[in-house]
């Protein structure tokens, strides 16, 4: 696959429209890129996708935001950004991984569940609470966060490392 992340450096424009794809709230995304790094993915010199990482706690990083441009979904960019946290956390010494969600993200659930994260916790109402219009997906109201964590102490089959 020709994909290329790199942390996003002060001569390329943050691409709020992508960020915009995962989270609808300008107000948040500004709020964690102020303490998160950024990434770009690139294919053809041509961004395709976001991942903003946030440490949230001694030996946790969380992904705070990760996204595809709408016409390159379903190529394995996704998959590979995800890839990319997990291998990047490693190398900064992050023990645990964790990415929230809503309930109503069905697709997402499936995908960071076959990338290894396991359903934590639930924060009940985050979206109607933190959210001004109501989000609906897949004729769900997008209720609550549900949290996932990736264990980074173990190797992908299980064993330690
Ligand atoms: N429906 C069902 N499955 C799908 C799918 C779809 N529309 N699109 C992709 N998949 C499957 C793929 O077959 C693949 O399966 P595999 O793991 O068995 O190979 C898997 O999901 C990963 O696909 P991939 O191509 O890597 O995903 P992507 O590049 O489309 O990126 C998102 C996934 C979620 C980042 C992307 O869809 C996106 O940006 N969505 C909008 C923003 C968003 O919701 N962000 C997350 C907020 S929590």
């Amino acid at each position: 696959m020709n994909l290329h992340i790199d942390p996003i450096t002060d001569s390329e424009e943050i691409p709020f429209d992508l960020l915009e794809l995962a989270d609808p709230s300008r107000e948040q995304i500004e709020l964690y890129l102020n303490t998160g790094t950024c990434y770009i993915a690139k294919s053809d010199s041509q961004v395709v996708g976001v991942l903003v990482l946030v440490q949230v706690g001694a030996g946790t990083v969380e992904i705070k935001n990760i996204a595809v441009k709408e016409s390159e979904q379903g190529k394995g960019y996704g998959k590979a950004l995800l890839q990319y946290s997990d291998k990047t956390s490693r190398e900064l010494g992050f023990e645990k991984l964790l990415i929230g969600t809503g309930n109503s993200s069905l697709a997402q659930l499936a995908l960071y569940q076959r990338e290894g994260f396991e359903i934590d916790r639930v924060v009940k109402n985050f979206f109607v609470k933190n959210y001004a219009e109501p989000i609906f997906e897949n004729g769900i109201q997008c209720k609550h966060m549900v949290i996932l964590v990736k264990d980074l102490t173990t190797k992908p089959n299980g064993a330690r490392l």
